[in-house]
């Protein structure tokens, strides 16, 4: 791997140089697609593009805290890893280094069920805040089973993805005819996850006091049940468009959703974040956490560990940058009157909030 010193990175775009220049073509393109005509990813885009700014002057932002609380903890930002199967495609030690990175910089990380190494080494390879993603491949007894794993290796929450009963067609892969690592086993028993229905949220909640995230709730509807039935945090995806194709942008998504549950349970939102102005959106909209799913994987590739940490620093500059020119200097202060609708002006797509890549 070609791993320049992580510090040498002064923009974004120079880790998505970087991480381009160390994949090779399969895993690239894993990484950067869609599915089908890939609508729903630039929405991703075009919908973060389509809110402005209405920044107060004048209010003392010497010392701006961009700290969050997550799940009763305290977080350095309000982002957290989103769940990436195949992790060790882009990272050599794969989930194990996503791990250390988030433990180092302080967010928290989803792990994928379908990602190496497992919950327990991931685990143990550093002392990250944590939640557990399965996708479902066995009966209840298999999904218990899971859950107590979690539970007993310091997992804060347990997360559902509901947004895969079928597996999307990314066409990408197949036209480079990809094989990702981990898709043969991990594509047995793929009817449990396409059986699943409110009657196992209702069970989960009925048998575990472990929290549940159901990830992959894409309207107020849907919202409504699972707050309903106590989930304690809702997660607005669209599986950064890698499912159902022209689905909504998530942050178009996000006001319905944040309405109906009302307070009673968290949001969480991912979809496109690559921006520390995209996240001050989405907590202007409600959301307590956002996920980042494309963008770690970019640090990873670029320079490892250091990589991932490095772009969490820059989101970081990027976040307290805009919170301070906002006027604002915690994230509690920030609310929709900050925010107004206006025309993207950048052709949304997965890179598309790093115009420099093109010069
Ligand atoms: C390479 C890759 C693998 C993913 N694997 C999973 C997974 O195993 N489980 C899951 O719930 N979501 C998975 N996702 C979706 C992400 O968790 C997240 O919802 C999405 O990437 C967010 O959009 P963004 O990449 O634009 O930030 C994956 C996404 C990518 C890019």
């Amino acid at each position: 791997m070609n791993a320049p010193h992580a510090r040498e990175f002064l923009t974004p775009h120079e880790i998505v140089a970087a991480a381009r220049a160390n994949l090779a073509p399969g895993p690239w393109s894993y990484l950067i697609g869609g599915t089908e005509t890939e609508t729903t990813v630039r929405r991703n885009r075009q919908a973060l593009d389509a809110i402005a700014f209405r920044p107060r002057v004048l209010r003392d932002v010497r010392r701006i805290d961009a700290g969050a609380a997550w799940l009763g903890r305290r977080v350095r930002l309000p982002v957290l890893l989103a769940p990436i199967g195949g992790l060790e495609s882009f990272v050599a030690g794969g989930a194990a280094a996503a791990a250390r990175g988030a433990a180092q910089f302080g967010v928290p990380q989803m792990l994928s069920s379908v990602c190496q190494p497992g919950l327990e080494e991931t685990a143990a390879a550093a002392d990250a805040l944590r939640v557990f993603q399965l996708y479902v491949r066995g009966d209840d007894a298999w999904v218990d089973e899971h859950v107590r794993r979690a539970r007993d290796h310091g997992y804060a929450a347990f997360c559902l993805t509901v947004d895969v009963a079928m597996y999307g067609r990314r066409e990408r892969d197949l036209a480079g005819r990809f094989v990702k690592p981990w898709r043969a086993g991990a594509a047995a028993g793929r009817d449990f996850q396409a059986a699943l229905s409110w009657d196992q949220v209702k069970r989960f909640k009925d048998k575990h006091d472990l929290p549940l995230v159901l990830k992959g709730i894409a309207t107020a509807e849907d919202a409504g049940i699972a707050e309903q039935h106590g989930v304690e945090v809702i997660y607005v995806s669209n599986h950064g468009g890698r499912q159902l194709d022209h689905g909504l942008g998530s942050i178009a998504v996000l006001p319905e959703v944040v309405a109906a549950v009302g307070g009673r349970a968290q949001v969480w939102v991912d979809g496109g974040f690559m921006r520390g102005s995209d996240v001050v959106k989405a907590v202007a909209l409600g959301a307590q956490a956002v996920g980042l799913g494309r963008l770690p994987c970019l640090g990873l590739a670029a320079a490892g560990v250091p990589g991932l940490v490095r772009a969490l620093e820059i989101l970081e500059e990027e976040i307290l940058t805009c919170l301070g020119l906002l006027g604002v200097t915690s994230l509690a202060e920030l609310g929709p009157r900050h925010l107004a609708a206006a025309a993207p002006v950048i052709p949304p797509g997965a890179l598309s909030a790093f115009p420099l890549l093109g010069e």
